[in-house]
């Protein structure tokens, strides 16, 4: 498979910081991987989330998405490699409250000049929430908010998917359909690298889960993925209905 994000040896001290975020960790994930990163907090997986998405960068080593090292670009170049690869969801949603559900999903299309509505509409229908499309956040749920902000993260077509908790903010079960979500982009190809806090999620959706322990990678597990062994979620599934 080919490979879509590589990090070479990559540190990141934050101003202020007296050890480092990031200790030198080395990580390469190929296209249409769904790969979960857990690890306690303040174990730096949103630093690691954020130096992929080219939101901030290393103190050293290098990060590369998609053949293009993001050390070499400039603020400008960053700006526009983020808008043309990169979907990032948040735990908080981050919709913006005076704009429709559909408003909100078509702002990076705009950004890029593309003043269609047609594909918006298409992603609210693919996510189930094309009822919602004109209605303003405050009248939505938790779940309806994140369906939204997976849909404005996907306008673009992204290279990578990256959610940084996107179920912390939900209840259980609107956290496990956000999950389903991820795994059904997951199967038509799209590349996702998620934080998430949820083993009992992580290991049932993701096909490869990475632990992080103080800035470092301390396990790197491939999973049975659904599609690889149903045998083995079928179990998972059954023993959780026994809890
Ligand atoms: N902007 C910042 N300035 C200074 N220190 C920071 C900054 N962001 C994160 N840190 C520190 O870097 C370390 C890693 O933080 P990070 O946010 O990556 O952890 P995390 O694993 O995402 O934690 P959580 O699960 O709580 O979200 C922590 O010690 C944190 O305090
Ligand atoms: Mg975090």
């Amino acid at each position: 498979m080919k490979e879509l994000v590589r990090l070479t040896d990559v540190t990141k001290v934050y101003q202020g910081g007296i050890t480092g975020a990031l200790n030198g960790v080395s990580l390469a994930v190929e296209k249409g991987e769904f790969t979960a990163i857990m690890g306690p907090s303040g174990s730096g997986k949103s630093t690691m989330l954020n130096l992929v998405a080219g939101l901030d960068r290393p103190t050293s080593g290098s990060v590369s998405v998609s053949g293009t090292d993001l050390g070499k670009l400039g603020e400008t170049g960053l700006a526009r490699f983020r808008r043309d690869h990169i979907g990032f969801v948040f735990q908080f949603f981050y919709l913006l409250p005076n704009l429709t559900a559909l408003e909100n999903v078509l702002i990076p299309a705009q950004l890029k000049g593309d003043g269609s509505t047609d594909r918006g509409r298409e992603l609210l229908e693919k996510l189930g929430i094309a009822d919602v499309a004109d209605r303003y956040p405050a009248r939505l749920s938790g779940g309806q908010q994140q369906r939204v902000a997976v849909a404005r993260a996907l306008i673009n077509n992204p290279t990578l998917l990256l959610a940084d908790e996107p179920t912390g903010a939900l209840d259980t079960h609107t956290g496990e359909q956000v999950m389903e979500l991820l795994g059904d982009l997951h199967r038509e190809g799209q590349t996702i690298l998620l934080v998430t806090h949820d083993a009992k999620l992580a290991t049932r959706h993701a096909a490869r889960v990475i632990s992080v322990m103080d800035g470092k990678i301390v396990d790197d597990a491939r999973l049975a993925s659904p599609e690889r062994a149903p045998s083995e979620v079928i179990r998972m599934r059954s023993e959780e209905k026994l809890r």
